[in-house]
């Protein structure tokens, strides 16, 4: 999520700007928000089974029947988030589901929070000439895992 997000500020210099120029801490928390719900890292979907009977868009799902949620699909709702397949570091992402939903959403979201707050807030600042060190195309993505991702990030400043 660090070389990924790393990444995506990058490809989009004018919101990196914005932060840039605002070096506010709201901002900071606000782009971590919008990073997790536009990359969305986690790809497994979610599985649950139903306590009870109820229904979804027309559909009953009955108690003890298994769901797979595919979480990564709400956080490119467009009735959810506007213009959805943006990335607006000033929109409000708080409703993601990048973390999951519910009883088993992930324990460690405060931390990662925490510590890609940290990251996002510090780098720009200690390494303000930090570039791409190849094209964007030799970028070794992680398409077959769970969790998506790079396997490595060539930077230069
Ligand atoms: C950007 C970083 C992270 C993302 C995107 C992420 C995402 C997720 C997701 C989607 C789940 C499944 C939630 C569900 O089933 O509803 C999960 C579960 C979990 N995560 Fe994370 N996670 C991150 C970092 C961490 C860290 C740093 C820790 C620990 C220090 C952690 C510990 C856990 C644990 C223990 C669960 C299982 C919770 C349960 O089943 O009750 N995660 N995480």
């Amino acid at each position: 999520m660090i070389a990924l997000g790393t990444l995506t500020r990058l490809e989009h210099p004018e919101q990196l700007a914005l932060l840039r120029e605002a070096d506010d801490p709201a901002l900071v928390a606000s782009t971590v928000e919008e990073l997790l719900r536009y990359l969305n890292i986690v790809h497994n979907g979610r599985l649950r089974v139903a306590t009870e009977d109820f229904e979804v868009a027309g559909q009953t799902v009955r108690a003890g029947e298994g769901l797979i949620m595919v979480n990564e699909m709400g956080n490119r709702d467009p009735e959810a988030f506007t213009d959805s397949d943006r990335l607006d570091i000033q929109r409000d992402a708080r409703r993601h589901v990048a973390f999951g939903f519910g009883v088993h959403q992930c324990l460690g979201q405060p931390l990662a929070r925490m510590e890609l707050q940290v990251v996002y807030g510090t780098l720009y600042r200690r390494v303000p000439t930090l570039k791409l060190a190849t094209d964007l195309d030799q970028v070794p993505f992680k398409f077959n895992g769970m969790v998506y991702g790079v396997h490595e990030l060539p930077v230069t400043w």
